[in-house]
């Protein structure tokens, strides 16, 4: 779906189907460099990074493997707790993997700060991150993420895997959702 097909909902386009594939392609040149000879494990974080990761993985000219977890970082309210359960846990033994963390979007952090640690207790030879998009809010943190995409405004973005009650998910570029469809 295009974004111009929901545009009575987005307050604002962010970015397009192009400067989203623009970008990864920047962030894959990266890590075929830092990567060279070494097969990654990239570990894609259910479900918002599902395009994130299509896109990516294809984008990268080296061999890899893919698996998947899905995490839930929010208690009863609406905000991050730090506390983070596992829903689906990987598949594959990350001992000694260099491990590629891919996510949609960093909020608190919180998540991809348990995240991390939790894959370099497990034995990863290295664990880093890959986002496509970071808000304000995560330098309170201060996760180190080596490969971002963008820095966008604190506002709730949808589209490219990021949805409001599972809906938008499937927009080919990622917007600001209007006040007016949550409220
Ligand atoms: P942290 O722990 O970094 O959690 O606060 C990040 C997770 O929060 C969700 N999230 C969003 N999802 N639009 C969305 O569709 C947003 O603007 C947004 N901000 C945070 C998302 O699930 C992410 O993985
Ligand atoms: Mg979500």
């Amino acid at each position: 779906m295009e974004l111009s097909d929901v545009s009575a909902d987005l307050s604002e386009v962010l970015f397009t189907e192009q400067q989203i594939a623009d970008k990864l392609a920047e962030l894959a040149r990266r890590i075929e460099a830092d990567y060279a000879g070494d097969r990654p494990l990239l570990v894609g974080v259910l479900k918002g990074a599902v395009m994130v990761m299509a896109d990516l993985a294809r984008e990268l000219k080296i061999h890899l493997d893919m698996d998947w977890m899905a995490v839930s970082s929010y208690g009863a309210g609406t905000q991050s707790s730090g506390v983070v359960r596992i829903l689906k846990d990987l598949d594959t033994d990350v001992q000694g993997r260099r491990v590629l963390i891919v996510e949609d979007i960093i909020d608190s952090g919180l998540t991809l700060s348990w995240l991390k640690a939790n894959l370099a207790t497990r034995g990863a030879a290295s664990v880093e991150i890959c986002a496509l998009l970071r808000k304000p809010d995560a330098v309170k943190v201060d996760v180190d993420v080596r490969y971002l995409g963008f820095d966008i405004p604190n506002a709730f973005v949808v589209g490219y895997g990021l949805d409001y009650a599972e809906t938008y998910r499937n927009l080919r570029g990622v917007g600001v959702l209007s006040p007016h469809v949550y409220q």
